[in-house]
């Protein structure tokens, strides 16, 4: 089968995170993102792919600062609200009955109810095609203790995969190792 345009994207399972930004008024601001990935290892960086139209863009423009707040199932029916185009400075994290929690390292406050937070500046950006690559260092990544022994303890958290459009998915499938 040959998938047309965009429609690459439905082959690829992403991991769906939630990223906190604030204005230079200190408004928090949240939304969910699937288009993300680790991309260096010294110095941590990760990279999402966000559109300019975005309030996310326009607080990283601003600031440079955003929390990754990694989130599982329990917090997927959130994420239709999240996902809502509110005016600008409208705390999203309140509208979805969310809590904000300071973060360690940046002005952004992490959201409390996800299971690990990635602290990050900004230090690159490209427009690439229709959206903007914001690659961030990571300047501290923390995890739920109950949720991470060496590797994220798959049995305690399930992880929100989206596919595409209203489609996701939950691992359950338990871990295996492969030689590599
Ligand atoms: C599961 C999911 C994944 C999404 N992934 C992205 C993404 O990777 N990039 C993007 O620009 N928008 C993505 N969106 C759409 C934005 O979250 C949405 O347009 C949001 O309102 C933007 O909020 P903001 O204007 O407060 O930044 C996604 C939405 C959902 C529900």
């Amino acid at each position: 089968m040959i998938l047309k345009g965009y429609g690459f994207m439905k082959l690829l399972a992403r991991t769906t995170v939630i990223i906190t930004t604030i204005s230079p008024r200190g408004i928090p601001n949240a939304a969910p993102f699937s288009f993300n990935m680790p991309a260096s290892f010294e110095p941590p960086i990760f990279v999402f792919a966000c559109d300019p139209e975005h309030d996310t863009w326009r607080n990283i423009r601003e600031n440079g600062e955003f929390v990754v707040n990694i989130i599982d199932e329990s917090l997927g029916d959130k994420l239709h609200i999240l996902e809502k185009d509110f005016p600008y400075e409208v705390n999203e994290i309140k509208e979805a009955g969310l809590t904000e929690e300071p973060s360690k390292k940046v002005k952004p406050p992490r959201i409390k109810e996800a299971f690990a937070w990635l602290e990050c500046k900004t230090v690159a950006t490209y427009p690439i095609g229709d959206h903007m690559l914001i690659a961030g260092e990571v300047l501290l990544a923390e995890v739920r203790d109950e949720y991470f022994d060496k590797e994220l303890k798959l049995d305690k958290v399930k992880p929100l995969i989206h596919i595409s459009g209203t489609q996701f998915a939950i691992p359950l499938e338990r871990r295996f190792k492969r030689a590599r």
